[in-house]
């Protein structure tokens, strides 16, 4: 039974610990700020939609697998001009975008892009090459499906390309070249460490992939599920816009992180070859998203809802952040207890503690941490090869606690590391 690879999730225990102390101060849980919800954004969508009773029956009927096409070139042509290329329509009068919106298919988030991308593409056996820590409810998935994650060094920059290439070339000489289906990033402010993609590293990614696609057509997956949570300057261009042909990088976006998570509307952006498999799936799966949800969120985009709330959002997650990393400066780092890169956007801070300190769950820090009342995930989870992970890592987050709370929170984690030092 396939179920049996996805028992025994971390994640699973870490909600159940924190649901069952709610006393806690959970630094581990990645859900977005509850107070900013877009209630009144989302009040206003659904008046306008329900006003219009033709629309309504329209978004309560079943839509089409891909999903709301008017959704899908507006979704399009968002990305598109987030990389600086305009509108599309612009280009020539349509043809491109008309051509292109195929390629789009929304889904139930973006995890579910990346579910049906994962099942059109392997076989159990298969590789994928991802990020060392990486997002594991996607590792996760690929154990799920019987594929090998291979986990491939990052630093500052995200994925280290040396390090890349030579694993390919690993690959290469050991003959399991052909099993490499796809390279996995998560191309901005990452989960776990809040930390971006090098600019500079992202055509190369691409032609790296190309060039080690002998056989088979090696996909790179860019997640960007925190793109649009940028703290100051607009990020760099996504790995999707420096792939000239369109073949090789799939693109999955998402609102969750910047808009509403209950409302479950991610989409993907696939290379041609990938999009008939795809709905095929899909359309043994659910043929088709959430209809009244796609509704909902495109009354959002055409009535301007969208855009203010997304920057009051990444105004309130920039002020957390400093929040966090300014008390893990004073309590943390001045003591010598640990270090962390500032995230420029996203949800979360990586901190590397001393080499001696486990904080996985037969560590000391966990259970001194829980008595302090904080909790964290433990950064030997994020890693796709358990064997050899560093276990002086973990990943915090800053989405759902308040400012006080976050402060509170960290000075508690100072005092169990100092503990455990
Ligand atoms: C890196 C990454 N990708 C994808 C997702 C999935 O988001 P959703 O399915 O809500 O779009 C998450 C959620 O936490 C994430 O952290």
């Amino acid at each position: 039974m396939r179920a049996r690879l996805a028992a025994d999730s971390p994640i699973s225990e870490l909600m159940h610990t924190a649901l069952t102390r709610p006393e806690l101060i959970s630094l581990a849980a990645g859900f977005v700020d509850q107070a900013s919800l877009p209630h009144e954004a989302t009040r206003s969508a659904a008046l306008a939609l329900f006003d219009d009773p033709e629309a309504t029956r329209a978004a309560l009927q079943y839509g089409t697998t891909a999903g709301s096409r008017e959704l899908r070139a507006r979704l399009l042509a968002r990305v598109h001009a987030a990389d600086g290329g305009g509108a599309l329509e612009a280009a020539d009068g349509g043809g491109r975008l008309e051509a292109a919106v195929e390629q789009v298919v929304l889904a139930a988030g973006s995890n579910q892009i990346l579910y049906l991308v994962a099942n059109a593409l392997l076989d159990p056996g298969d590789i994928v090459l991802c990020d060392a820590p990486s997002y594991f409810v996607f590792t996760g998935l690929l154990r799920m499906l019987g594929a090998r994650c291979v986990g491939v060094r990052a630093d500052a920059g995200g994925m280290c390309l040396d390090a890349l290439e030579e694993q390919l070339e690993r690959c290469a000489r050991a003959g399991t070249l052909e099993r490499v289906k796809a390279i996995y990033v998560v191309s901005y402010f990452d989960n776990p460490r809040g930390l971006c993609l090098q600019a500079e590293r992202r055509a190369r990614l691409v032609q790296l992939a190309q060039r080690y696609s002998t056989r088979q057509q090696i996909y790179v997956i860019e997640d960007a599920a925190y793109r649009e949570l940028a703290f100051d300057a607009a990020p760099a261009p996504s790995v999707w816009s420096t792939d000239p042909t369109r073949d090789v990088v799939v693109y999955a976006g998402t609102f969750s992180k910047s808009f509403a998570p209950g409302l479950r509307v991610g989409f993907g952006i696939l290379p041609p070859a990938l999009v008939q498999p795809v709905l095929d799936l899909k359309g043994n799966l659910d043929f088709g998203a959430p209809n009244l949800n796609q509704s909902l969120l495109l009354r959002a985009l055409e009535l301007g809802l969208y855009e203010p709330h997304a920057a009051q959002l990444r105004a309130i997650y920039a002020r957390k952040a400093a929040t966090m990393c300014d008390a893990l400066d004073d309590a943390v780092v001045a003591r010598g207890l640990g270090r962390y890169e500032r995230p420029a956007g996203g949800l979360y801070v990586w901190l590397e503690l001393p080499d001696a300190i486990d904080t996985g769950p037969r560590g000391r820090l966990l259970a001194r941490a829980l008595e302090e009342g904080v909790l964290y995930v433990p950064g030997s989870y994020f890693f796709p090869e358990p064997e050899g992970a560093p276990l002086n890592c973990m990943r915090l987050s800053f989405g759902v606690q308040s400012e006080p709370r976050i402060a509170s929170g960290i000075e508690k984690l100072a005092r169990a590391i100092h503990a455990c030092r």
